[in-house]
């Protein structure tokens, strides 16, 4: 699925969103530098945004790391962010089960919108979150920027209203792809609480878990501390 998308995938999630997925990265680019980090790895990077917006906004040296198994997604991030930044992050091909980095090797992972795929109804949940843990330095963070569930009943009806009759349609007219953005809207409809991420997150071993939710809890900001 994710070799077969990238062509019009940032045109999608800019529609999809209304523009607000730039923000809501910038948010979590943020949230990663304000622990003042020398080392970040950007978890399922695919185009790069999340490294871009990062490299962006560091003042000072720091490594970042985009990481990816869709080599499309990597061509894609590679390319833009030489357009773009100064100092380019590296995009590596790998797998989130099996990180091709040393133990504690990192201060922060983030992730953006890239949680849901590794952790909803995916058997590789367990391995995936534990390898996150074991990359990071102790007290190191993992910063996730994701859809959410919204706590109001009325919004949430309406988001999954939003979800089942924009999201899918648009994604499927623009890419072509209706499997893709079936899975998309019909996963987001169906994701985590915030309270549901906590306990996973809890449950492989993170210390604590914070959330901040992001227009009206259609999306969010997870930190948790290792
Ligand atoms: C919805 S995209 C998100 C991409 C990007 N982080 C963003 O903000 O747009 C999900 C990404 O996760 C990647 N991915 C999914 N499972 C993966 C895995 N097991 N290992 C590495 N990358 C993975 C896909 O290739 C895809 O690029």
């Amino acid at each position: 699925m994710f070799t077969a998308v990238p062509p019009s995938y940032d045109l999608i999630n800019h529609v999809i969103t209304l523009g607000m997925d730039r923000n809501w990265r910038r948010a979590a680019a943020r949230t990663c530098l304000a622990f003042t980090p020398q080392r970040i790895l950007d978890l399922a990077c695919g185009t790069g945004d999340l490294s871009i917006a990062i490299s962006r906004q560091a003042k000072g040296k720091l490594e970042i790391i985009g990481l990816d198994y869709s080599e499309p997604m990597l061509e894609i991030a590679r390319k833009k962010a030489a357009r773009l930044v100064a100092n380019s992050p590296d995009f590596v091909l790998g797998d989130a089960t099996r990180l091709p980095f040393p133990e504690e090797n990192f201060d922060i992972v983030g992730i953006s919108f890239a949680f849901r795929n590794l952790t909803y109804h995916n058997p590789i949940t367990q391995t995936a979150l534990e390898e996150v843990l074991r990359v990071l330095a102790p007290g190191g963070r993992f910063v996730i920027v994701e859809s959410s569930q919204p706590s109001s009943q009325f919004i949430r009806w309406f988001f999954r209203l939003y979800l089942r009759g924009f999201v899918f349609n648009i994604g499927y007219l623009l890419s072509g792809n209706r499997s893709a953005y079936e899975y998309l809207a019909e996963s987001m409809v169906r994701f985590y609480t915030p309270a549901e991420v906590r306990e996973l997150l809890i449950g492989v071993g993170f210390k604590s878990v914070s959330y901040c939710p992001l227009f009206f809890g259609a999306a969010g900001i997870h930190v948790a501390v290792k």
